[in-house]
């Protein structure tokens, strides 16, 4: 190999020097999906992807997935640009909760490919944490309870018309919620990941509104406890933006969260997703 991967917690990520993402020959991109995939986010340092060879990168990944509820770029359908102008103060940032992208779709992302055009002079890190991780430091009893339940995703509570006017106060982004939102997708809670058939807690606050299999009056707590523990510092990369980053994480065993501290500087990244499968257990 003629690039070099480091990696940047003991849990998840890594960092990868020397390779060009817009020109990858058939053997590196053998190695960097591999990479992404044992991996889970794997940041590329010094790239200059414009949003037609992002486009084609992605889709040498895998056809490019729904884009729902955002407008995307009007010449390249695929990608979005997440930004945040520095006037826009305290208006909702585009994932500040912590969420997997579009899991409540039939065939969720199995990547999202992120690449930093404009980045503030502090803040707008974005946190990742390891759903592999997270599956893994759980206990056998409560391994055994959840490995039976399913999870019903629902964008209701981000994209539903009476959400619009969370997303009305963002002036770069154009996000139309309607009432396709509030459908509902049951995915088993945990899953196997189908390239590195390592099992993963399938979970993310933002979409999963509720479990099939526990009580009622049992949900909220264990919905909880899901999200405080999935969401633990030990299971957690926070990646720091530069200039020509391009981070990739596999949205099947991870979940993301974009910090919202940077009033008063401009933040412009540019994604892609690309369609996965419908998890299984
Ligand atoms: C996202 O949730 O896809 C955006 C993440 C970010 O802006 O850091």
């Amino acid at each position: 190999m003629s690039y070099e991967a480091r990696p940047l917690t003991g849990v998840m990520g890594s960092e990868v020097f020397g390779l060009d993402l817009a020109s990858l020959d058939g053997d590196e991109l053998v190695d960097v999906r591999r990479l992404m995939c044992e991996s889970e986010v794997v940041v590329f340092r010094d790239q200059s992807l414009s949003p037609r060879t992002q486009s084609e990168f992605s889709e040498r990944l895998g056809p490019s997935g729904e884009v729902p509820f955002v407008e995307t770029m009007n010449d390249f359908p695929q990608v979005i640009r997440v930004v945040k102008e520095a006037d826009e103060g305290a208006a909702f940032n585009f994932g500040g909760a912590w969420h997997s992208d579009f899991s409540f779709q039939v065939e969720p992302p199995s990547f999202t490919v992120l690449a930093a055009v404009d980045v503030p002079v502090w803040g707008g890190d974005t946190v990742f944490a390891s759903m592999t991780a997270a599956w893994a430091a759980l206990g056998p009893q409560m391994r055994e309870r959840l490995s039976s339940l399913d999870a019903v995703h629902t964008a209701r509570d981000a994209y539903s018309r009476r959400m619009q006017p969370l997303h009305s106060g963002m002036r770069g982004m154009s996000i139309v919620c309607d009432d396709s939102a509030n459908d509902e997708r049951v995915h088993p809670l945990v899953t196997v990941h189908p390239e590195t058939g390592k099992e993963v807690l399938f979970f993310n606050r933002a979409y999963v509104r509720d479990l099939v299999g526990v009580d009622v009056e049992e949900t909220p707590e264990l919905l909880d406890f899901l999200h405080h523990h999935t969401t633990d510092v030990r299971f957690q990369y926070r990646h720091r933006w530069r200039a020509g980053d391009v981070v990739i994480w596999d949205n099947r065993s991870t979940q993301h969260f974009a910090i919202n501290d940077y009033a008063g500087f401009r933040r412009e990244l540019h994604r892609t997703t690309v369609r996965g499968t419908t998890p299984s257990r």
